[in-house]
Order: structure tokens, then sequence, then C-alpha cells
């Protein structure tokens, strides 16, 4: 059974645990090496991951470039604009060929639909390197993140402020399958899909939306936002003016625990969804969590190349 990963629940919560657990492992065991060394073990060299861009990314790019590098395998990376793709071969076709020539396929596209139909019809694992319904490689990133920071996180309380997207979505999925809780405040129009609340909530996570941002955050161990304009989006000023009450302010992480931890997938739009004071501050762990999507998407290669 080939292994995708286009959501957290491909792996379930015992097979994000060990990757997050083979994460932290990998990452103490090559500290101060030179970050293109190869781990001792290479364990995926002979692989090669072919990684396919229809939107821009500067993170999920340079991470699994270098994981795979890392693993001791190889990258090559075909972008929608000069690929077969991007003039009309079908996803499907592409999906077949791929799967001749390489080992692994990480791709970051718009429509969900698109990222199920490749891992249809390809024989080798497909990655999610985000898709407008959720961006689980950057979940497990931010998984890392916060239990290297101290957090346990079954019954942990996260605040999620702003927009109802694809990182939302993948933030709640998680929650069902680690056992956390989520308050999201979100204004009128800009809901996130009800399904991943309605499944976490099957799990035994409270999930509650909220229009008042003073409620998300109150308390909350994990404060997180993200862009107000996903990529593909219309930089409509309507959606500014809702989601302007909705920044995390000094004033608003002042309201969670004394010792929450800021998390942002970045790009940041500073000064929109977040202001500096905060992403700069003492609580912000973005830079460890960009750093976390190498170490946590050498784990996600492992398991879908079933090393882990
Ligand atoms: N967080 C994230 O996915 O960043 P990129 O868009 O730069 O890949
Ligand atoms: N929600 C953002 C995440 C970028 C990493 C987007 O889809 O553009």
């Amino acid at each position: 059974m080939t292994r995708h990963f286009l959501n957290l629940s491909d792996a379930g919560a015992d097979a994000m645990a060990g990757m997050i657990a083979d994460a932290i492992d990998r990452k103490a065991s090559r500290a101060g090496q030179p970050k293109g060394a190869i781990d001792s073990d290479a364990p995926l060299a002979g692989h090669t991951l072919a990684m396919i861009f229809e939107k821009n990314s500067t993170r999920t790019r340079v991470s699994f470039d270098m994981a795979i590098r890392q693993l001791g395998g190889t990258s090559l990376i075909l972008d929608g604009g000069t690929s077969q793709l991007g003039r009309g071969e079908t996803v499907a076709d592409t999906a077949r060929v791929l799967s001749r020539m390489c080992d692994a396929i990480m791709i970051r596209t718009d429509d969900h639909a698109k990222i199920e139909e490749m891992a249809h019809y390809a024989t080798v694992p497909v990655i999610n390197g985000l898709t407008d319904l959720s961006h689980p490689c950057q979940i497990m990133a931010d998984l890392l993140t916060v239990i290297e920071h101290g957090l346990a996180l079954p019954g942990s309380q996260w605040a999620w402020l702003g927009d109802g997207n694809n990182v939302l979505h993948s933030i709640v999925e998680a929650a069902g399958l680690m056992k956390f809780d989520v308050r999201i405040g979100v204004p009128q129009g800009y809901d996130p899909d009800p399904s991943f609340a309605e499944q976490a909530k099957g799990q035994g996570a409270n999930i509650v939306l909220t229009r008042d941002p003073l409620e998300a955050a109150r308390g909350a161990d994990v404060v997180v936002t993200d862009t107000w304009v996903s990529m593909g989006q219309a930089h409509a000023e309507e959606k500014l003016a809702a989601m302007m009450p909705y920044q995390v302010t000094e004033a608003l992480m002042a309201l969670a625990k004394p010792d929450a931890k800021f998390l942002h997938c970045l790009p940041a739009h500073r000064g929109e969804e977040v202001v500096d004071a905060v992403i700069d501050g003492p609580q912000s762990l973005i830079w460890d969590e960009a750093e976390n999507r190498l170490h946590a998407q050498k784990s996600v290669l492992l398991w879908a190349l079933g090393r882990l």
C-alpha cells in the first residue's frame, strides 16, 4: 500500500508521534554539522523526490530539498510554468510518468482534488506541500516546535486568530488526532470548512468557533495566525477590514497564558495579521518553526517511504 500524505489523518496519531520523535532525534544527532551534510545512516540514499510547484514557496521548497539531501537522496523541481502540466498534460499522466522515474512526489497546488487525483494515479508516495484545503507538513513542524519548547499536546489550548484557511484546517485536524483544543476567532464570512471541526470533535477535541478574538485568546497555550490573504485569493479591502479586530497584538497575547507561544507559518504580513512586537517578541517561536520544516519534512519522507 503506497503511503500518501495528503492530510494528517493519512498517517494518524501514532505515526505522527513517531515522526515527531524521529525528527527530534535526527535534529539532535546532526547538531553542529554543515547543513548540507548527509545523515550518517543515509536512509534515503539513491532516492529522488520530484517537487511540483504550482504556487510560490520558500520554506516548503528549501526544506524538502534540504531534507532529501540530508537523508542521502536527491530532488528535482518542476514548476507549473515550464512543465507539461502547465500546458494541460493531465495530473493522472504526470503522476504515472513521475512514478516511473522518481521515488516520491511532493506537490504544492491550488485545488485539493488535484492532489487526490495525483495520489490515485501515482504508484509512489504523494506528499501535500499545501493545497487550498490543507497544509499538513506545516503542522508537523508546528507540533514539533511546541513540543521542543516543553508543551504537552494533550489537553493544551490553541487559539487561532484570523482567516479560516488551509493552515487552520490542518491545525484542527491535528487537534482531533493529538487531543488538544482549538478556539477559533474568525470574522463572519471567513469560517473554516466545518468538516475538519466535525471530525476533530468526533475524536474528542474541543473545537470552538467564536467571533470574539479576546475569547479565542484567553488562557491559550499557543496563539497562531496566518496571512489574511492566502495565495490565489483576491486582496480585498473588505476582507482586511473584517480581519483587523483579529490582529495579534501585545494586548491580545496578554490574555493568553503568561508562557504562551506564538506561531506563524510565514510568510508574514507584519502590521496586518500580527504586529512586530509579537512576531519579534520573546513568545514568538517563528524561526524555530521555520527551521523545523526541514526536520519535520525529513520524517514525513521517511514515513512515506516506509522507513518509519
Ligand atoms: N510556510 C510555508 O509553507 O512557507 P512557503 O510558502 O515559503 O513554502
Ligand atoms: N494560508 C497561506 C499559507 C502560506 C504558507 C496560503 O495558502 O497562502
